[in-house]
């Protein structure tokens, strides 16, 4: 079995800011703290978190929604494991809607 301790950088982008955002945190985490890890595009893979200690999920919104393949991500049990969800949008009350809107949809 493999070592459950590398870390994952998830993200759903249209546009690209979300998946720019998404490597520069994987960038910031291997090459500041050393850490392994992969990153991977919700939109094309599906990945197990078994192998994972910390998780980075990231997402661009449209119209007040977080892209559906992060929202699905995210509504899995982390268990343990240390999370941080990253988003990206033009409206600065927006995080404050979509914090709501992923709330009352877990
Ligand atoms: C059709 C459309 C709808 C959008 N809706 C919102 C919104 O409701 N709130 C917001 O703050 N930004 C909104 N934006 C801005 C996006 O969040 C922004 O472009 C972000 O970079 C998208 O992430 P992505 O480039 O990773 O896809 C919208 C953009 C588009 C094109």
């Amino acid at each position: 079995m493999e070592k459950a301790d590398k870390t994952l950088v998830a993200y759903a982008s249209k546009s690209g800011a979300a998946e720019e955002a998404a490597k520069t945190i994987a960038d910031i985490l291997k090459n500041s703290y050393n850490l392994e890890v992969d990153l991977v595009n919700l939109r094309k893979e599906k990945p197990n978190l078994a192998q994972y200690k910390n998780v980075v999920v990231g997402s661009g919104i449209r119209m007040n929604k977080v892209y559906s393949e992060a929202l699905k991500f995210m509504k899995q049990d982390f268990e343990n494991r240390n999370w941080l969800f990253s988003f990206v949008a033009e409206e600065l009350e927006t995080q404050k809607d979509m914090m709501n809107h992923v709330r009352n949809t877990s």
